[in-house]
C-alpha cells in the first residue's frame, strides 16, 4: 500500500467571467499539485482570495477541473466514479450557519449521507450509528432530535464534522472550520480534529488563513498566492526557515508569545494589494509585491523546486 492517499497533478479551475462584453477566464487555481499521505494532514494558507476553497472544491470534483488531475489511492476521480469515491472523501464547510439546513434535526443531518450511501440495514442500526458518530464528536445523544438552529456555531461544526465522518471517509478537505467560531471555541474544534485523526486514521486538507492554526495542526504546510503554490515544507521548516518572500511577511505577520522571537523575526510589510486574478502580473505573480524582484520575475513564472528535504520554493532570487 503507496503512502500516498491524495495526489493532485496541475490542477486548474478557471472561472470565465464575464469582462464587458467579453467573457475571460479567472484563473482562480493554475496549476496546483501537491500529495497528502495516509493519516496525514497538510494545511493550505493563503490570504482571502487566493483559491484555497477552490482547490478544495475541485480536489473534490464540486467543480469540474479545467485541467489536471487527482488521484486518490492510486485511482483516477472522474465523473463516472465520483459518486462512489465521495464516501472516501468529504469536506467540512467554513460557515456551520450556511452549511448545515437549519429545519433539520441533528438525526436527519447526520442519517443523510448513511442513507445515501445505503450504510445502514435498519433503523435501529442506523439509529445507532448516528449516537455514535454525536459521541465521537462530543454532542450529548439527548440532543440528536433537537434542530440544528438551535445550536452554537463550535456545536454545529462538530454536528457537520459528524456528518462528514458518517461515512467512515480516509480523506476530509477541512474549509476553515474554525475561523467562523469564537477564539475560545477554536482550540477545543481544533483538538477534536486532531483527536478523530488519531483514531480514524484520516487525512485532511486543512485550509486556513491563519498560520497559527495550520501551524498546530499539519505535518506540511503548502502556501497560496494568486492560484499557485509558492512553498511547501514541513510545519516547522516552514515556520523555523520560510524562503519564499511571501511566505516570510505571512509569518512576520504572525504574533509569537515568545518576546526573543518576535524581535529577532523583523516585520515585513507588504506593498501594495493583492492583484486582481483577472489581470494578473505576468510571469511571477507575486513580483509586483515582491523586494527581490528582477527583470527575470517579470518574464518567467518560478516553477517549485525542492531545495532539499522536501522543501519546495516557487522563487528565481531565493
Ligand atoms: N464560482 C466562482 N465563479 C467565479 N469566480 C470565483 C468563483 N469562486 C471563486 N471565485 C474567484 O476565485 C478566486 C479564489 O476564490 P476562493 O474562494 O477559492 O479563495 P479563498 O482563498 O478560499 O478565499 P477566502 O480566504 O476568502 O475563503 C477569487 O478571485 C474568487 O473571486
Ligand atoms: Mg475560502
Amino acid at each position: 500500500m503507496s503512502e500516498t492517499l491524495v495526489e493532485v497533478k496541475n490542477l486548474k479551475q478557471y472561472f470565465p467571467v464575464r469582462a464587458g462584453f467579453k467573457t475571460v477566464p479567472l484563473k482562480a487555481v493554475d496549476d496546483v499539485s501537491f500529495e497528502v499521505g495516509r493519516g496525514e494532514t497538510l494545511g493550505l494558507v493563503g490570504e482571502s482570495g487566493c483559491g484555497k476553497t477552490t482547490v478544495g472544491r475541485t480536489v473534490l470534483r464540486l467543480y469540474e477541473p479545467t485541467a489536471g488531475e487527482v488521484r486518490f489511492d492510486g485511482e483516477l476521480v472522474t465523473d463516472k466514479n465520483i459518486t462512489a469515491m465521495r464516501k472516501q472523501m468529504q469536506m467540512v464547510f467554513q460557515d456551520p450557519y450556511s452549511s448545515l439546513d437549519p429545519r433539520m434535526t441533528v438525526e436527519d443531518i447526520i442519517g443523510e449521507p448513511l442513507d445515501v450511501h445505503h450504510l445502514c440495514a435498519n433503523r435501529k442500526e442506523r439509529r445507532e450509528k448516528i449516537l455514535e458518530l454525536m459521541s465521537f464528536v462530543g454532542l450529548n445523544a439527548e440532543h440528536a432530535r433537537r434542530y440544528a438552529h438551535e445550536f452554537s456555531g463550535g456545536q454545529r461544526q462538530r454536528i457537520g464534522i459528524a456528518r462528514a465522518l458518517a461515512v467512515d471517509p480516509k480523506f476530509i478537505v477541512c474549509d476553515e472550520p474554525v475561523s467562523a467560531l469564537d477564539v475560545s471555541i477554536q482550540a477545543q474544534v481544533i483538538n477534536m480534529f486532531e483527536e478523530l485523526q488519531e483514531k480514524l486514521g484520516v487525512a485532511y486538507l486543512f485550509i486556513a488563513h491563519d498560520l497559527l492554526v495550520v501551524h498546530h495542526i499539519s505535518r506540511r504546510i503548502a502556501v497560496m498566492y494568486l492560484g499557485k503554490i509558492v512553498e511547501v515544507a514541513d510545519s516547522d521548516e516552514l515556520n523555523g526557515h520560510p524562503v519564499h518572500p511571501y511566505t516570510e511577511s505571512l509569518l512576520s505577520a504572525v504574533p509569537i508569545p515568545d518576546p526573543d522571537v518576535t524581535r529577532a523575526r523583523k516585520r515585513i510589510l507588504l506593498e501594495g494589494d493583492v492583484p486582481s486574478p483577472l489581470h494578473m502580473p505576468t510571469g511571477c505573480a507575486f513580483r509586483t509585491r515582491c523586494r527581490f524582484a528582477t527583470e527575470q520575475c517579470a518574464h518567467e513564472c518560478p516553477a517549485l523546486t525542492d531545495r532539499g528535504g522536501g522543501h519546495f520554493v516557487a522563487c528565481w532570487n531565493k
